[in-house]
């Protein structure tokens, strides 16, 4: 948000709405020295919440892109995790073909 004289007013903008972190937090995370968006979920937890990161992923790269000034390509994708339970295969596998 910004003042009538064009100035950016600091306000609480919310990244990770699962986990309420705002982005004054992950930029402090990055500051501190999170290069990486899995370093980033590590230090405030943005990227844990029920969405597991689908809406706030591509935030905090963008915010990372921003503080190190890098292209976004450079810019790691957060690493997969296996399910904790064993599952059927079929229930991963994107079933595309009519039966
Ligand atoms: S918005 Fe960040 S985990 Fe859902």
């Amino acid at each position: 948000m910004y003042t009538l004289k064009n100035e950016r007013i600091e306000q609480e903008v919310m990244i990770c709405r699962c986990e309420e972190v705002t982005e004054q937090e992950i930029r402090a995370a990055i500051r501190a020295g999170a290069r990486t968006i899995d370093a980033v979920k590590r230090l405030t937890r943005a990227g844990m919440g029920l969405c597991q990161g689908r809406t706030c992923t591509s935030l905090v790269a963008s915010l990372i892109r921003e503080e190190m000034r890098v292209p976004l390509e450079e810019i790691l994708p957060p690493k997969k995790r296996l399910p904790i339970r064993p599952l059927e295969i079929s229930l991963l596998v994107q079933q595309d073909v009519e039966e």
